[in-house]
């Protein structure tokens, strides 16, 4: 398998909070009463080949582990998840596990969780809630060391070039945790070095689709661009059609960088369209029931739980393309 996944508990964390974390899982209003246990997930959407693949690992997970999932689907809108989590509440659901659009305004709804007992896992996206009693854990990958890894290859390849670099950037949704994390890494690494210009950064929104729109836009606003660097493979992919479309060679007259790894980008990558891909692993789902199971039975489970990943070349890729599961 090509990706490890470990747990890591945060740096600084203290032992009070995995104290709090343990005793806090206690007591679920189960719903089944027949020692079953029964999810309530609300997934974001299925805006990309991630969150399809990201979909398909948490139902074949639930079903595996004898876990009753009742999925819905956000449609990337805060107030829809935030209705399938009250529905949740109303159910009695044992545990709810959601992957929250924004990182935002959770906070009513993650209180109203908590008075009915009911544990909440986040995975794959994080809150910006301060009040860390609110979930049991947040399983998924660190946004922030996706973005470093994107701009550390940027650097890598430019060592020898003391030229302006024109970088254009699709970001993700905007206020989802892995558009701020991923905008953020990238710009602490590409900061250090002046040459290293932003001229343009849009979302768009982690489909294909707008990939495509915003890009056309870019090349038609700007003649002089060197790198796209895209938060995720289907807008670097929709951007890719722009390109040639514009008449450019992808991953030679623009150089493009994308985050997440998956089949199709992966063979955009080995095909030399795409020149570097920062993996995001969707597969979650096994160690999401796990936990599951866990915070059901009121067991200390870490406050966080960090996917590892790796990165691809155009060799690598050419290489991990016939095994790659997504
Ligand atoms: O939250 C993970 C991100 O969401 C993936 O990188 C992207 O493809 C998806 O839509």
């Amino acid at each position: 398998m090509l990706k490890r996944i470990s747990t890591l508990v945060l740096a600084g964390l203290t032992a009070a909070a995995l104290t709090s974390c343990g005793s806090q899982g206690s007591g679920s209003a189960s719903g089944s009463g027949d020692g079953s246990i029964t999810m309530g997930f609300s997934q974001v959407g299925a805006e990309s080949g991630w969150r399809t693949a990201n979909t398909k690992s948490v139902q074949e997970a639930a079903k595996e582990s004898g876990i009753t999932l009742k999925f819905s689907d956000a449609q990337q809108k805060q107030e829809n998840q935030i209705k399938a989590i009250r529905s949740y509440i109303q159910q009695k659901v044992d545990v709810i596990a959601f992957s929250p659009v924004v990182e935002s305004g959770w906070d009513t709804v993650l209180k109203e969780a908590r008075d009915a007992k009911i544990p909440v896992i986040l995975t794959d996206r994080a809150v910006d809630s301060k009040d860390t009693t609110l979930y049991k854990t947040f399983l998924g990958s660190d946004f922030v060391e996706e973005g470093r890894k994107a701009g550390k290859w940027l650097v890598e390849s430019f060592n020898n070039s003391t030229d302006p670099v024109n970088i254009v950037e699709l970001q993700g949704t905007t206020g989802s945790a892995p558009a701020n994390d991923r905008k953020a890494g990238f710009a602490e690494v590409i900061g250090a070095d002046p040459k290293f210009k932003v001229i343009a950064s849009q979302s768009g929104d982690f489909t294909r689709a707008k990939g495509k729109e915003v890009m056309e836009a870019f090349l038609k606003s700007n003649p002089d661009i060197d790198v796209l660097y895209a938060h995720n493979d289907d807008m670097g992919l929709g951007a890719i059609e722009a390109i040639e479309g514009a008449g450019k060679v992808p991953g030679k007259d623009i150089k493009i960088i994308t985050v997440d790894a998956v089949k199709d980008g992966m063979q955009a990558l080995a095909d030399g369209k795409i020149n570097y891909i920062v993996e995001c692993s969707p597969l979650l789902g096994p160690q999401l029931m796990d936990l599951a199971k866990k915070v059901v039975k009121g067991e200390t489970v870490p406050a966080r739980v960090v996917t590892e990943e790796t990165t691809f070349t155009q060799e690598q890729a050419k290489t991990a393309l016939p095994n790659r599961k997504y």
